[in-house]
């Protein structure tokens, strides 16, 4: 957990107070702008800005079409864009959306420290600021943070590693390598340390063991979650430590990272290893039920657009939103109000049941 100051301290305990007396009453009405301020009590057809990342993955893309459609149905001009470009054409993408007049931005971020100046820009134009999937990190420009648990996702992937390798082969010692996300995102630590925090007194008893010796976040992250970087670093991983050596598991932060990894072993002719994921994508949906990757994180993005939607709703109704944990998340200048959703782990001998109600992942399923 950073460090926080005097001010951001007593903002923090305001923020419980007012969690508290939430909890207490469920939503409470309120007209003015308290710790977690912005714009309240605005038009129903307002414009409301969501700023994506790049399409590292499918949930982003779904998130598109949700906002888009979730937004204008409900009666409010919607300004979706994408930054496939990177940092300076989210940055840019932001400004616009202050400058067009924007109540509410939603900013699912490609670094999430990178954004402060147009935040403040976004604060002082009288706007809300919603952090979405991922944390927006040292600026106090931001009111609320709606995601997953990042740091149970990573939990539930030590775990599901911990239990595959298990059902393989009954006792250990198992030899494993540990990949991790992009370093700019700030989820990809949360997913790492979580993650960390079932395999770490594994790795310490021996039960656990990480040939190559890459055992640090630093060494396991993967530039913008592109899967040729994985692919990559597997392929050297493979020729420098499993020459003859059996490979049995490996922590994968998320689906297309997998894949990347699981073709990577697949062409160097070696058996296909545990390897878990997260996301829900349909081929590694397919993947699973076909024997190949091990596990995957359902984290229904329907669910978590329509919560930011609701948000968006509480704010435009003059209501405070409503939020689920006041002490996580911690930015680097304050603590972030957070509502989140719990994820839940698939794997083949859930999947049909994780999936009944997703009428895509359940066409794989039967
Ligand atoms: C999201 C993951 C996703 C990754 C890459 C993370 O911030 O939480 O669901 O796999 O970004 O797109």
């Amino acid at each position: 957990m950073l460090n926080i100051g005097k001010k951001a301290k007593s903002v923090a305990a305001i923020a419980a107070i007012a969690a508290v007396a939430l909890t207490a009453c469920g939503r409470s009405e309120s007209t003015s702008a308290g710790a977690s301020g912005g714009a309240k009590g605005f038009d129903k057809s307002s414009l409301i800005g969501v700023a994506l990342p790049q399409k590292t993955s499918e949930n982003w893309v779904l998130a598109e079409k949700l906002f888009n459609d979730g937004l204008s149905s409900a009666g409010y001009k919607a300004d979706v864009q994408f930054a496939n470009g990177g940092v300076s054409e989210q940055q840019n993408q932001i400004s616009s959306m202050v400058t067009k007049g924007a109540k509410v931005i939603i900013v699912g971020a490609i670094d999430g420290s990178q954004l402060g100046t147009q935040l403040k820009q976004a604060k002082d134009a009288g706007a809300t600021v919603i952090a979405y999937d991922r944390l927006v990190k040292n600026t106090d420009a931001v009111d609320y943070y709606v995601a997953y648990d990042n740091f149970k996702v990573g939990v539930l992937q030590g775990q599901a590693l911990l239990d595959g390798m298990k059902a393989k082969k009954a006792s250990g010692p198992y030899n494993i390598e540990l990949f991790a996300g992009s370093p700019d995102d700030a989820n990809a630590k949360v997913f790492f340390d979580g993650a960390m925090s079932v395999l770490q007194p594994k790795i310490d008893d021996g039960t656990l063991k990480v040939v190559s010796g890459q055992k640090s976040f630093e060494q396991a992250v993967t530039q913008g979650w592109k899967a040729e970087n994985a692919q990559k670093r597997m392929d050297t991983l493979l020729a420098g430590n499993y020459n003859s050596t059996p490979l049995d598991g490996v922590l994968s932060p998320n689906d297309t990272l997998a894949r990347a990894i699981l073709t990577s072993v697949k062409a160097a002719g070696k058996p296909t290893p545990i390897v878990t994921g997260q996301d829900s994508e349909v081929e590694s949906v397919k993947s699973i039920m076909a024997g190949q990757q091990y596990s995957t994180i359902n984290k229904d993005t329907r669910k978590l657009v329509e919560h930011a939607i609701t948000m968006v709703n509480d704010l435009q109704a003059g209501k405070t939103p409503e939020t689920n944990d006041t002490k996580s998340y911690n930015n680097g200048v304050k603590v972030v109000p957070a509502f989140l959703l719990p994820p839940v782990i698939v794997t083949k001998a859930n999947a049909k049941e994780a999936y009944a109600n997703d009428p895509t992942l359940s066409q794989y399923t039967k």
